[in-house]
C-alpha cells in the first residue's frame, strides 16, 4: 500500500457569503508508504486538517490527485473516485482519528473502544479484553471503563478516541492532532502506540504541533506554509 498525493488544492466557496472564495490549501504533494509515519506541520489555518479531510474525501479537492495504491496493484484516485469506492476504502483501508470523540450516549468507554473489533467479527470477551488493555495502556482509570466517555475530561476523551481508532487498524491511518490536549506521560504512550503500528506496517499521516514529537515518531515531515 502507498499513498501518493500530487499537487492537490482546495478552495472553499462560501455560498451564504455571495460566493466568496477561501483558500484551504494549494500545491500539496507528498507520499507515504507502509510502515511509515508522515508528520504534517505548519501554522494554524495552513490547511493541515483540510488535507486530511481531502484524503478521507470529506472534502473534494479542486485539483491534483490522491492515489491510493493497494497491495494488489490496483489504484484508486480519491480526488475523483465514486462515492461507493470512497465508502469501500473507509470500511476496509483508511481510518481517521478526528480531534473529537463522537459516541452515542449510554455507550461505555469499553464498548466504544471494543466496537471496531466486534464489527470485524471478533468474539465479545476477546474484544473487551483488548479494549481494556488499550485503555489501561493509555492511563484511563479502570473505574471509568463502564461509564459513558461523554462525561470524561477532554484528554480522557481524546485517549478513548485514539484507542478506538487504533484497536483494529486499517492500512492507512489519518490522525488529526492525536496528542493535542495530553500531558507528557499520556502523549508518550500515544507515540508508543503509533510506533507499534509502524511495526505492523500501518501507514500514517499525523498532524503535530510539537517538533519534539515529530522527531520522536515521524519518518518524514511535510510543512505546509500559509499563503500570504
Ligand atoms: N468547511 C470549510 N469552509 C470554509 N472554509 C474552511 C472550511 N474548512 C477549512 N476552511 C478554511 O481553510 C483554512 C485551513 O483550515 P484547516 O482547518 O485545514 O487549518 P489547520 O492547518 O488544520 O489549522 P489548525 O492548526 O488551527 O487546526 C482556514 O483558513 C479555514 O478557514
Ligand atoms: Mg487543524
Amino acid at each position: 500500500m502507498k499513498l501518493d498525493v500530487r499537487q492537490i488544492e482546495k478552495q472553499f466557496v462560501l455560498h451564504n457569503r455571495g460566493g466568496v472564495r477561501v483558500t484551504g490549501f494549494s500545491d500539496i504533494s507528498f507520499n507515504v508508504a507502509r510502515g511509515e509515519l508522515l508528520a504534517l506541520v505548519g501554522p494554524s489555518g495552513a490547511g493541515k486538517s483540510s488535507v486530511l479531510k481531502a484524503i478521507y474525501r470529506t472534502y473534494l479537492v479542486n485539483g491534483g490527485s490522491i492515489l491510493f495504491h493497494r497491495q494488489d496493484g490496483t489504484v484508486v484516485d480519491l480526488a475523483v473516485c465514486t462515492e461507493s469506492s470512497v465508502l469501500e476504502l473507509r470500511q476496509r483501508e483508511i481510518g481517521f482519528v478526528t480531534q473529537f470523540l463522537k459516541v452515542l450516549p449510554r455507550i461505555s468507554a469499553l464498548q466504544a473502544v471494543a466496537a471496531p473489533l466486534l464489527e470485524l467479527g471478533e468474539e465479545e470477551d476477546a474484544a473487551r479484553r483488548r479494549a481494556a488493555e488499550l485503555l489501561a495502556f493509555l492511563n484511563i482509570r479502570e473505574e471509568l471503563f463502564d461509564i459513558s466517555p461523554l462525561t470524561f475530561s477532554g484528554g480522557e476523551q481524546q485517549r478513548v478516541n485514539i484507542a478506538r481508532g487504533v484497536i483494529a487498524p486499517k492500512e492507512l491511518l489519518l490522525l488529526d492532532e492525536p496528542t493535542a490536549s495530553l500531558d507528557e506521560e499520556s502523549s508518550s504512550r500515544v507515540l508508543k502506540l503509533l510506533g507499534n503500528l509502524k511495526k505492523q506496517n500501518i501507514a500514517m499521516i499525523g498532524i503535530f504541533h510539537d517538533q519534539r514529537k515529530v522527531d520522536q515518531v515521524a519518518d518524514h515531515c511535510y510543512r505546509i506554509l500559509r499563503e500570504a
